[in-house]
């Protein structure tokens, strides 16, 4: 049997690892693994190579190839990672499925997001190409999974970058609003202001007007800054889904301090891109690699269709060896997904529970 890898959609740590893992299990049952660049555009432009070598060490007489040996510890994705337009037309995804069987494989691994993963499933439906899934995206804004690949080390990341940022605001007494990442989701940063102790948490779900976001920013430096509290930073988190921009609230509120005639500065950080690198997070690791057993063995099973989940929130996961990694179809991964997107979910509500439960607290 021969399978085919890619990681598409915008990369996470721990991508690597999981292709480690899969490659490593792949191998030790005698299925030989090719890599394609850059996502699917990789299939379309015969962009690919060999994970895989004969060896004579391996009673299936395979081994992964040394790039792969020490990938696991690497963030980012070593075949690299893309969102092709190409292969969204049914045209391209003709062409993707006469590219896969020219070269025999049989089954695609895909690691990524809802897009990467719709797109195998269109590939399936039309040209009966196998597939399973591996939820990857730093967002943690996939359906079925408590989490996904990248989500524990680009925590990490903000946890530490907050922890840095407030060091120069003890500093010189001062307030700052950083946005973090997540378009669709305001995970990270609900997540991250109650690990760095932060003194709110700006998120797209609350469904807050620019007015209002401006209002408790400057209440919350105010009342932090009183000599009565004496506070000596304020950290407030914004996610990137909420539409004003870091630095024009950042304005707002200055603008609103200066008229009061108080003598308080903020700043605005983004830390956008730098949240998506680094090696991954022990948690990440150990996450990608049991994907990767779980989703290998399910192809090898000749199941397609399905992705693989951590931990699920919700019922019905179809189980496998590892009891904390069970297996839901795309249809209902993308229906939770949506849920998830505009705030139906049950899981968003609880987390919109709680953040409000901790306004209090962390404002204090
Ligand atoms: O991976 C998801 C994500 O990090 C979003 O939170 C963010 O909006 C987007 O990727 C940025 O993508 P790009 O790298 O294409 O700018």
């Amino acid at each position: 049997m021969k399978i085919g890898i890619l990681t598409s959609g915008g990369d996470a740590p721990g991508m690597n690892t999981a292709l480690r893992a899969a490659t490593l299990v792949a191998a030790e049952r005698g299925i030989e693994v090719i890599g394609f660049e850059r996502g699917y555009e990789g299939i379309l432009e015969g962009r690919y190579r060999a994970l895989t070598r004969a060896s004579a060490a391996s009673s299936a007489g395979l081994a992964p190839i040394y790039e792969v040996d020490v990938a696991g510890a690497l963030g980012g994705s070593i075949l690299g990672s893309a969102r092709s337009k190409r292969f969204y037309t049914e045209a391209g995804r003709a062409e993707a499925a006469a590219r896969l069987r020219q070269l025999g494989v049989e089954a695609l691994l895909v690691i990524g997001g809802n897009g990467s993963l719709t797109g195998a499933d269109a590939l399936a439906r039309e040209h009966g190409i196998r597939w399973l899934g591996i939820p990857s995206s730093i967002d943690n804004d996939i359906g079925c999974t408590a989490t996904s690949i990248g989500v524990d080390t680009a925590l990490n990341t903000i946890v530490d970058a907050c922890d840095r940022i407030s060091d120069t605001a003890r500093a010189h007494r001062r307030a700052f609003v950083v946005e973090v990442m997540g378009r669709d989701s305001g995970y990270l940063c609900m997540a991250a202001a109650v690990a760095v102790g932060a003194d709110a948490a700006l998120f797209r779900e609350d469904g807050r007007s620019e007015d209002e976001l401006v209002e408790i920013v400057t209440r919350t430096v105010e009342r932090g800054f009183t000599d009565d509290r004496g506070k000596r930073r304020i950290l407030v988190i914004k996610a990137e889904g909420i539409e004003v921009p870091c630095t024009r609230l950042a304005r707002r509120v200055q603008e609103r301090l200066d008229a009061r005639g108080e003598e308080l500065e903020i700043r605005a950080t983004v830390l956008g891109h730098l949240v998506r690198g680094g090696n991954p997070s022990f948690l990440d690791r150990m996450v990608a690699s049991r994907f990767a057993l779980a989703a290998v063995s399910a192809l090898a099973d000749g199941v397609s269709g399905e992705m693989v989940a951590w931990q699920s929130p919700l019922s019905g996961g179809i189980p496998t060896g590892d009891r904390s990694v069970t297996r839901f179809p795309l249809d209902r991964v993308l229906d939770e997904t949506r849920a998830l997107h505009d705030g139906r979910s049950q899981l968003v509500q609880q987390r919109i529970a709680l953040m409000h439960a901790a306004a209090g607290v962390l404002a204090l």
